[in-house]
């Protein structure tokens, strides 16, 4: 425990760290760049010219010329190492960054003896100029305190928090941001030219610090929750409808007789409306992973990137999508026939979750309820994309881990969605017609 006199003790040995701290920050941002080398250079000459001059500035005259000479040298000898320590100090000190420190020790973010985070740079990214990357020496507060705070955060320096990340060292904590007056508009239009070149990266939507995607080839599958109403299925088939065009093969299970998808969607992805034809189709692709496994291995390629970029078949994605899972997968009130009918299912849909990133086999399923009954573990903790639209507080934390969706979307929010990893976004509305 760390009593008030420790803490007094610590306080005054940090205002001496803020002092060393913004002066060698100074010295880096003075020294890291040909400019700032090339002023201190001139700042140095000034100097030694100012030194030489120094009689002829101040004079000496009457009595004590000697005493006077030394007086003004002494005097010389004192100014200038004291500017040059005061300019390299506030180079070193952003602008605003006391007030910065005031009020995050106001919300209390502070560690054990006190002390808040210590802003060391404020700059625009340059690749968008709305977004500020503000970095922090954290005085020994984690990266995970401050996700947990990142509402209050926001709060306390009227910003948006796009990310948190750990900078060079763990006591530097790095944060993309906008500024606090900065809106998500509520309806953002899908257009063809937003459609990304990059190998399966899927765009979602407009966050922040300007657009959210997820690269399937990277973190191959994905599971959209929220309430009903949230938008779920808008942002599903926004997704489906980017990886046809992108020439992935989609299987979209629903039960609903497929009413839910206008006839355009049965002609590019194949729609499966009963549980039979789901469970073949499920059995082909899975025979179909276990055939690329061994195309792969005879290429002696670990993926199918890998294998595509030489081959002259080349291997298409696959996507398996279903827009509200439970109505595959609940088992509630079954017989044990029909519950060992949804086992097989399960299991299949478990080994293209487990296997299905090098081959190019990928998940995308909605859902309203995606309770551990409903969506085993071994399914669930290998879909690594989640979003959450506007949910309660459970359903927040069955998808994100947290209740953040709960906390952060408003209730009247149709479209607006949050990533486990702490991106908030508002999905594009597209017209199914373009199809
Ligand atoms: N990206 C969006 N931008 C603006 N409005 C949207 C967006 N997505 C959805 N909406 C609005 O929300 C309504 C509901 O969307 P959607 O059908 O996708 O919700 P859902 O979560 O699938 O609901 P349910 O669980 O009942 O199926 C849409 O009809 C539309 O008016
Ligand atoms: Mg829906």
């Amino acid at each position: 425990m760390i009593d008030n006199n420790d803490k007094s003790s610590l306080h005054n040995r940090w205002n001496m760290r803020i002092l060393g701290i913004y002066f060698s920050n100074g010295l880096k941002r003075i020294f890291g760049k040909n400019s700032g080398r090339v002023i201190a250079i001139i700042y140095l000459a000034f100097c030694l010219i100012f030194w030489e001059c120094r009689y002829s500035i101040w004079q000496p005259y009457g009595y004590f010329q000697n005493l006077q000479k030394f007086m003004t040298s002494v005097l010389v000898l004192i100014l200038i190492p004291s500017v040059t320590f005061a300019l390299t100090f506030l180079i070193g000190m952003p602008f605003g960054s006391i007030g910065v420190s005031n009020n995050l020790h106001r919300i209390g973010f502070v560690n054990s003896a006190g002390e808040a985070p210590l802003l060391l740079s404020k700059s625009v990214d340059k690749s968008n100029d709305r977004v500020m990357i503000l970095k922090f020496k954290t005085f020994g507060i984690p990266l995970s305190e401050w996700t947990d705070n990142q509402d209050r955060i926001e709060s306390a320096l009227n910003i948006h928090i796009d990310e948190m990340r750990e900078g060079d060292d763990c006591r530097v904590v790095i944060i993309r941001c906008v500024d606090g007056e900065n809106r998500l508009s509520d309806y953002i239009e899908w257009s063809e030219n937003l459609l990304s070149d990059e190998n399966f990266e899927i765009v979602l939507g407009e966050g922040y610090s300007g657009r959210v995607s997820v690269n399937i080839a990277k973190i191959p599958h994905m599971l959209i929750g929220g309430s009903t109403g949230s938008g779920k299925s808008v942002l599903l088939k926004l997704v489906l409808m980017q990886c046809v065009k992108k020439d992935a093969k989609v299987y979209i299970a629903d039960f609903k007789g497929g009413v839910d998808f206008p006839p355009i969607w049965h002609i590019k992805c194949s729609l499966l409306t009963d549980e039979k034809t789901l469970y073949k189709v499920l059995v082909s692709i899975t025979d179909e992973l276990q055939n690329r496994k061994q195309i792969l291995r005879t290429a002696g390629v670990a993926n199918i990137d890998e294998y595509n970029r030489n081959a002259e078949k080349k291997l298409y994605r696959i996507v398996f999508a279903c827009d509200e899972i439970a109505e595959v997968l609940d088992k509630t009130g079954l017989s044990k026939q029909q519950k060992d009918e949804i086992l097989k299912i399960e299991s299949e849909l478990s080994i293209i979750a487990r296997q299905g990133r090098a081959f190019g086999i990928h998940l995308v399923f909605a859902t309203q309820r995606p309770d551990a009954a409903i969506l085993n573990g071994q399914i669930r903790n290998n879909i690594d994309t989640r979003i959450c639209g506007r949910a309660d507080n459970v359903l927040s934390q069955i998808i994100l881990d947290n209740t953040d969706a709960s906390d952060k979307i408003a209730k009247s929010s149709q479209g607006r969605f949050l990533t486990n990893s702490g991106k908030i976004f508002q999905a594009y509305w597209f017209d199914e017609n373009i199809l």
